[in-house]
C-alpha cells in the first residue's frame, strides 16, 4: 500500500539513502531538512521523482502535514557538527522530537525514532544490550548529543504511555557508506579522505580501542523492518554490525583498498571518545529477522568510489551550513 512518509533529516546521509529507498518502494515521501549537514545533492537524484518533496524547514519549529509515518532522524550525528552549536544540537533532539511527535499524534502517523549508541556513553558492559542504561557524563562536550538522544528517547516512550501512540526507537551504530560528510571528522570518512587525497592517516591513542562498522544499506533495511513492525513492537532496539575492528585494523584496510602510499600516525585521544563500542543486536535478530549482510570490505570499497568520484569534481572536505541557535 502506498504511504504518506515524512523524513526529517532527509538530505542527510542517512536520512537520504532511506528517502531513495521508500520512494523506490513506491511511497511519497516528503523529506524535510534545514541542509545544516545535509545537502541537496544528496537528494538530487530524487527531485525530479513526483513521488518525492522537498521541504527546507527546522524541527526545531512546529510543522503540520498529513503523513502517515514519520521516520525522525534530523540532528547532527558527528562531533565535529553537533559540538559547533551544542545548544543547537540540544533543541534539534528534545525540542525536534517534541514538534514530530506532537504531529504524529495529531495526524495518527506511525513515528520511529534514530536514536544512537552514543545513549549508552563509555559503556562499562560489553557488547551493549538494549538494557544496559549507559554510562554518560552529562555535561561534557559530547552530552549535547548524547543526553539530548536519550531525553528524545525519554520522550518518545513517554508518548507511548501517556497517549498510545504507534512509536519506536533503534539505536544506530557507527554507519557508514556513500553519502558520508566528507569533513565530518568520523573514522571513515576521515581515513578514507585522507587516504585518497595521499595525506597520512590519523589515529587517536594507539588504535586498538575497537568500533564495529555497519554498512548503510543494512542499517536502511532494519529500520524499514522495524517501522514495519506493530505496536507491541516500541524497541529500543540496537542496530548495527557487531563485528569488531580495532581503528588500526581499518586504518590498514583503508590503505590497502585505496592502493594509497599514506601512512599511520597516532595522536592523543580526545575525552569522553569510548574505547569499546559493539552491538548486541539479538533483539533485532529475533524481532525484525534482520542480520547485517554487508561485509567490511565490500562497503568500503564503495565508500571509497564514491569520496573518490567527490574529490575529483572538486567537493571535498568544507564547513558546514549555516544554523544557529537563537
Ligand atoms: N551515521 C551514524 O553512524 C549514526 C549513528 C547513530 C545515530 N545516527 C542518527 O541518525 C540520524 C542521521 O544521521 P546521519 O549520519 O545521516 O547525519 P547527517 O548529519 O548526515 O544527517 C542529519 C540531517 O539532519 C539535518 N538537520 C539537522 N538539524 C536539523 C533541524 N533542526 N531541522 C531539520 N533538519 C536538521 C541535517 O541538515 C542533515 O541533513 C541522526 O539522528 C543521528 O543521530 C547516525
Amino acid at each position: 500500500m502506498q504511504k504518506r512518509i515524512l523524513v526529517t533529516g532527509g538530505a542527510g546521509f542517512l536520512g537520504s539513502h532511506l528517502c531513495e529507498r521508500l520512494v523506490a518502494a513506491g511511497h511519497e515521501v516528503l523529506c524535510v531538512d534545514n541542509f545544516f549537514t545535509g545537502t541537496r545533492r544528496n537528494i538530487a537524484h530524487l527531485l525530479d521523482d513526483r513521488r518525492f518533496e522537498l521541504l527546507r524547514h527546522d524541527i526545531t519549529f512546529p510543522l503540520y502535514v498529513e503523513v502517515d509515518e514519520i521516520y525522525n532522524l534530523a540532528c547532527p550525528a558527528s562531533p565535529i557538527h553537533y559540538q559547533f552549536d551544542p545548544v543547537q544540537t540540544t533543541k534539534t533532539s528534545v525540542m525536534g522530537v517534541i514538534n514530530m511527535l506532537g504531529l504524529a499524534k495529531r495526524v495518527k502517523a506511525k513515528f520511529l525514532q534514530a536514536s544512537t549508541s552514543e545513549v549508552y556513553g563509555d559503556p562499562s558492559v560489553h557488547p551493549q544490550p538494549e538494557e544496559y542504561w549507559g554510562n554518560v557524563n552529562p555535561i561534557g562536550f559530547r552530552s549535547c548529543y548524547d543526553e539530548g538522544k536519550r531525553c528524545a528517547e525519554t520522550l518518545v516512550f513517554d508518548y507511548i504511555r501517556q497517549h498510545r501512540m504507534p512509536a519506536k526507537v533503534v539505536r544506530i551504530f557507527n554507519t557508514y557508506g556513500p553519502r558520508m560528510h566528507p569533513s565530518d571528522g568520523r573514522v571513515v570518512s576521515n581515513f578514507v579522505v585522507q587516504a585518497l587525497g595521499g595525506k597520512d592517516i590519523t589515529l587517536y591513542g594507539d588504535g586498538s580501542q575497537t568500533r564495529s562498522f555497519c554498512y548503510v544499506d543494512d542499517l536502511i533495511e532494519a529500520m524499514v523492518r522495524m517501522m514495519g513492525t506493530g505496536p507491541e513492537t516500541t524497541g529500543p532496539i540496537n542496530i548495527g554490525n557487531p563485528t569488531e575492528f580495532s581503528i588500526r585494523e581499518l586504518g590498514e584496510l583503508v590503505l590497502e583498498l585505496t592502493g594509497s602510499k599514506s601512512k599511520l600516525i597516532f595522536e592523543p585521544l580526545p575525552s569522553d571518545d569510548p574505547k569499546q563500542r559493539q552491538p548486541d543486536i539479538r533483539k533485532a535478530r529475533e524481532l525484525l529477522g534482520w542480520e547485517p549482510e554487508i561485509a567490511l570490505p565490500v562497503g568500503l570499497k564503495k565508500t571509497i568510489d564514491y569520496f573518490d568520484d567527490l574529490l575529483r569534481r572538486g567537493d571535498g572536505p568544507h564547513p558546514v551550513g549555516a544554523s544557529r541557535s537563537n
